[in-house]
């Protein structure tokens, strides 16, 4: 199948009421992981790559390995999408090298890390919907931050500092017809969410009700959503890493969030764990080895089933053939005709452009 628009992807699983995972990718074997996890639990699924992917890999080498999966698993609608673009020029060259979906993420300014006022972020988010828009590709914004800088993403802190307003989230949406909102909630990137087994306290899952009640028809997006499951993190100190305890998000939270309209939910933690679990312990008990694909086929191994339990956890199992990709030209005529935000009346957020 070509590569999906993921506004035609969320709008399915909104239609079916289920989560679509977003994994996050940086190289061959974690795309290889993520398409035969989708291939054997027939999953809809969006890939991504965040600026740090893009730079590491040269994203034409990611580029071509989406067109590769694409040609190699025609059964499986897949979106490729920019995590985190953090300008208008970084999502412009995503578009241009043929992603079908991009974040801006106007929360922060373009350094990534300081949080930045609402005005700018509704300027740089319209600006990259309109271009997107114009082009048939879907845009996901965020309004409000998450907590931690572990992996240079986020303005620090717990996650409780810039938790999403939703009267704002609703000004958000009016203003910039994204197709996609990220909310915070209490997460934050990496490995180091929680110190104990996340409660309301710390994780806001109410709020995302409460966002949905004014935006029923808007898709949120819960980011930093591993869940760092105690037995990945024993596989990796098991084989000698150093992993402080730590709580992720449960399954259970994100399905509750699923309940309430949450339709796109981004993993990189879990993989990360599975990868290294995976490698070190080839490592530990083959020390003798040194040909890369004795540990790296063990790594995608352990992706590919942490990534098949999240695709079955979230819904989207089973929902592959539901439906034909659109084209990005058709999308361009679903946009220009109103039917996305932007004022067009019908995506729920109650915006009639004048
Ligand atoms: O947004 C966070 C993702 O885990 C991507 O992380 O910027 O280290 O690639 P990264
Ligand atoms: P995790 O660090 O929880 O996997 O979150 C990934 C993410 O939100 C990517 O945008
Ligand atoms: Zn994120």
């Amino acid at each position: 199948m070509p590569l999906v628009p993921m506004r035609q992807m969320l709008d399915e699983a909104a239609k079916g009421g289920y989560g679509v995972g977003a994994f996050n990718v940086n190289n061959m074997e974690q795309i290889q992981a993520i398409m035969e996890a989708a291939k054997a639990t027939k999953s809809p699924v969006v890939i991504q790559a965040s600026r740090g992917a893009r730079k590491y890999s040269n994203d034409k080498f990611l580029y071509h390995l989406m067109l590769a999966a694409a040609e190699l698993y025609p059964e499986i609608p897949m979106a490729l999408h920019l995590d985190h673009g953090n300008s208008f020029e970084t999502c412009k060259s995503a578009i241009e090298l043929g992603f079908t979906s991009v974040m801006i993420d106007g929360s922060l300014a373009d350094d990534g890390k300081t949080p930045s006022t609402f005005e700018y972020n509704v300027e740089v988010t319209k600006k990259v919907v309109d271009f997107a828009h114009e082009r048939g590709v879907s845009v996901e914004g965020e309004i409000g931050t998450l907590g931690g800088i572990e992996d240079g993403h986020g303005a620090g802190g717990t996650g409780l500092e810039h938790l999403t307003d939703p009267e704002q989230a609703v000004e958000f949406v009016q203003k910039t017809g994204v197709d996609a909102l990220a909310v915070a909630i209490g997460t934050s990137h990496g490995a180091y969410k929680f110190t104990s087994k996340p409660t309301e306290e710390v994780l806001k899952i109410s709020l995302i009700a409460e966002i949905h009640k004014r935006l029923p028809t808007t898709h949120l997006v819960m980011h930093g959503s591993s869940s760092v499951p105690k037995e990945l993190q024993d596989v990796v100190n098991q084989f000698g890493g150093k992993l402080k305890p730590t709580w992720g998000v449960p399954v259970e939270e994100i399905q509750n969030g699923i309940k309430h309209g949450v339709r796109k939910i981004n993993v990189d933690t879990d993989s990360r764990l599975a990868i290294t679990g995976a490698i070190r312990k080839v490592f530990a008990e083959t020390p003798e080895k040194f040909d890369p694909r004795d540990y790296l086929k063990p790594a995608r191994e352990a992706m590919q089933k942490v990534v098949a339990e999240r695709m079955t956890q979230f819904g989207q199992a089973g929902h592959a053939g539901d439906y034909k990709a659109m084209s990005l030209e058709e999308m361009r005529g679903y946009y220009k005709r109103g039917s996305g935000c932007g004022g067009g009346g019908c995506c729920g957020c109650g915006s009639k452009k004048k």
